[in-house]
């Protein structure tokens, strides 16, 4: 059996011909946009995500949240496990982490069996080592690890990421359609090399004696429990395969961007599993057509704002906060981002936006876990009735 999507049709009431289907929030004085699953965009008259009320019962972990992550009281929380699942996937495939490390944390290498990782390094330099070899990381970078790996991040002054954990494997997206394009070129991935190690491991370890490269801390279900093997795991004199860590830079990753109409989201997509179950995309800075519109979305979503003054929810969050958005909650950008910005910009007018945002998204519901009490800006919800 073979399955097809539905053809797309466009039906438009009378007096209203003409409308500009552009993905421009507000195409229109007094017309908005309104995306469903980002495949089909309504135009209407009222102010699509103005909340007016939700039931009493409403579910706590069905509303938005934000949380100010990168802060002393936040990194406090983080001690002693390095890192904490602010969200994780009901069916327990994707998990949402934030970790915060000082240069001594760090006591022997890591493996994650329960799937693959990808880590934004928000701040702080380091080396990282793996069963493969090493190389430096900066801020402003991404690493993918793969299921199984051994590895560590041995900070050279203190570091703090956010990252995806994904029980299905975490690939590289391609788009051959309208548009063509791919994130970035493989020859600008960083691979494990064995130069690193021996530039800047003995650096990393005169000030770490407690780390051990034989004691490996494997993570299974959810659990970690060590190992401690006769040898270092750091041994490699060389590696061949299509599994390995690498780092990739945010100033080489490259997106289309349309001039004549706002690009969706899902062209920023950096990571992504090939079932669609999650995805990593990248708000890069570039100049914008117009804000985002308002939607629905797909899949629950985790924004995390690295830097910049995000335009569509402007003085809420700021660097170093996260976002999260589930699905069934109308959301877009605020009614004083419309006032700033109340129209589509064509050509040289089109305000260029620095900006850099991670954004997380996951098929299944993402459930807020108990550890983030202290983090949360409470009643983010109600930046919507506002
Ligand atoms: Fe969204």
């Amino acid at each position: 059996m073979k399955v097809k999507e539905y053809p797309p049709r466009q039906v438009v009431a009378p007096g209203f011909e003409n409308l500009p289907f552009d993905g421009a929030s507000r195409p229109k004085e007094n017309l908005y946009a309104l995306k469903y699953s980002f495949g089909t965009q309504a135009i209407v008259e009222g102010y699509p995500s103005a909340l007016g009320a939700i039931e009493k019962d409403y579910p706590e972990s069905s509303k938005p949240r934000a949380y100010r992550l990168d802060n002393e009281v936040s990194r406090a929380l983080y001690l002693p496990r390095l890192s904490i699942s602010l969200l994780r996937s009901l069916d327990g495939a994707i998990s949402i982490m934030v970790c915060d490390q000082k240069k001594n944390q760090q006591a022997g290498m890591l493996q994650n069996v329960d799937g693959d990782e990808v880590w934004y390094i928000h701040r702080g330099n380091g080396i990282f080592i793996s069963g493969l070899g090493g190389f430096l990381f900066a801020p402003e970078s991404y690493i993918y690890i793969p299921k199984g790996m051994l590895y560590a991040f041995l900070p050279f002054d203190a570091i703090f990421r956010v990252g995806m954990e994904s029980k299905n494997k975490l690939l590289k997206p391609s788009f051959d359609g309208f548009i063509k394009s791919v994130p970035y070129d493989d020859e600008k991935c960083i691979v494990p090399n064995q130069y690193d190690r021996y530039d800047r491991f003995d650096e990393y370890t005169e000030f770490s004696s407690g780390f051990k490269s034989n004691i490996v801390f494997v993570k299974r279900a959810n659990n970690y429990f060590w190992i401690e093997y006769r040898n270092s795991v750091l041994d490699c004199a060389g590696w061949s395969g299509n599994i390995y860590p690498f780092l990739i830079q945010a100033k080489h990753l490259d997106f289309p961007t349309l001039s004549r109409n706002h690009t969706d989201p899902t062209h920023f997509a950096t990571f992504a599993t090939e079932d669609g179950s999650a995805m990593i995309s990248t708000f890069l800075s570039r100049h914008i057509h117009s804000l985002p519109y308002h939607h629905f979305n797909n899949w629950d979503e985790a924004l995390f704002y690295a830097k910049g003054d995000y335009a569509a929810r402007g003085g809420i969050v700021g660097a170093g906060d996260m976002t999260f958005h589930p699905q069934g909650f109308a959301h877009g950008p605020q009614p004083s981002a419309h006032e700033a910005w109340p129209e589509p910009k064509l050509g040289k007018d089109q305000p260029f936006v620095d900006e850099l945002a991670i954004m997380f998204e996951s098929r299944s519901p993402l459930i807020p876990t108990k550890e983030t009490a202290g983090m949360e800006i409470l009643d983010y919800w109600k930046s919507w009735s506002s």
